[in-house]
């Protein structure tokens, strides 16, 4: 079993010569990274049949956006299948990015969900609280909420492509890092949470990555805790050497 991940999120970032040229770099030293830490990236989706063509590793790639229909009279839209087609291996659902300018509720959220994992396309499901919620204490039950109905209808089985991303939103951009403890504790509670909506292997096998101005100066710390498997990168993944200090910090090796 191979829980640890480095996912990296560009988020709307880069030409796609730029793209092209991280892409390239990426495939060159993707040998010397360890092995047992699975790398991900996820450009902007213009990019991404491309990008897939030309990468020759084990990179795997990512949409940061994905319909909640099938294909239809959808102007803008872009379908699981259409990702799956491709060779895009999975989706970022419920970014608070996408849930706070862009209509993702839970309800959109879990549709995605259900037309990503019916298509063959893996998630990576994000949840995260804000600072009113983080002060009051309630950020358990903010991710409780969160993932309760973005995974309602999903079996144990289908959880195997499913990858949960804590990131909390007074985190993410901000240069404000939840400590190591914090995470720790959100991470725990979520593990706990999948054992028992789901089973305990379940919960064990599922990945669970922090995010949120994670970068190499912080990340062996954040990635010690026994239940952060690793991060969802938004500006250090935009550099492909910090990029891979932080995916040698998610290594156990
Ligand atoms: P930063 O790493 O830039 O804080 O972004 C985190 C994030 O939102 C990744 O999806």
């Amino acid at each position: 079993m191979m829980r640890n991940i480095v996912a990296g999120n560009w988020k709307s970032n880069k030409s796609i010569n730029d793209a092209r040229d991280w892409v390239s770099v990426m495939d060159k030293d993707m040998e010397s990274l360890p092995i047992d830490v699975k790398v991900m990236i996820a450009p902007p989706a213009p990019y991404l049949a491309s990008l897939v063509s030309l990468s020759n590793s084990r990179l795997l790639f990512v949409s940061q956006q994905v319909s909640a229909t099938q294909s239809g009279a959808y102007t803008g839209e872009f379908t699981a299948e259409m990702l799956v087609s491709c060779g895009v291996d999975y989706a970022l659902i419920g970014h608070s990015e996408r849930r706070a300018s862009y209509g993702e509720t839970d309800e959109v959220v879990c549709k995605k969900v259900r037309c990503s994992l019916d298509a063959g396309l893996g998630v990576v499901l994000c949840c995260g609280e804000n600072l009113d919620k983080r002060d009051a204490g309630e950020q358990e039950q903010v991710i409780k909420d969160q993932l309760s109905s973005a995974l309602d209808g999903v079996n144990a089985l289908e959880m195997e492509d499913v990858i949960i991303a804590y990131e909390p939103i007074w985190a993410i951009g901000t240069g404000r890092t939840a400590s190591a403890e914090q995470a720790a504790s959100m991470h725990g509670f979520i593990r706990e949470w999948l054992a028992s909506r789901f089973d305990l292997n379940t919960a064990s096998a599922t990945s669970i990555l922090y995010g949120g101005s994670c970068k190499p100066s912080n990340a062996n710390e954040i990635f010690a805790s026994e239940d952060v498997d690793g991060g969802l990168i938004g500006g250090a993944s935009l550099n492909p050497e910090e990029f891979q200090e932080i995916i040698k910090a998610a290594s156990s090796l």
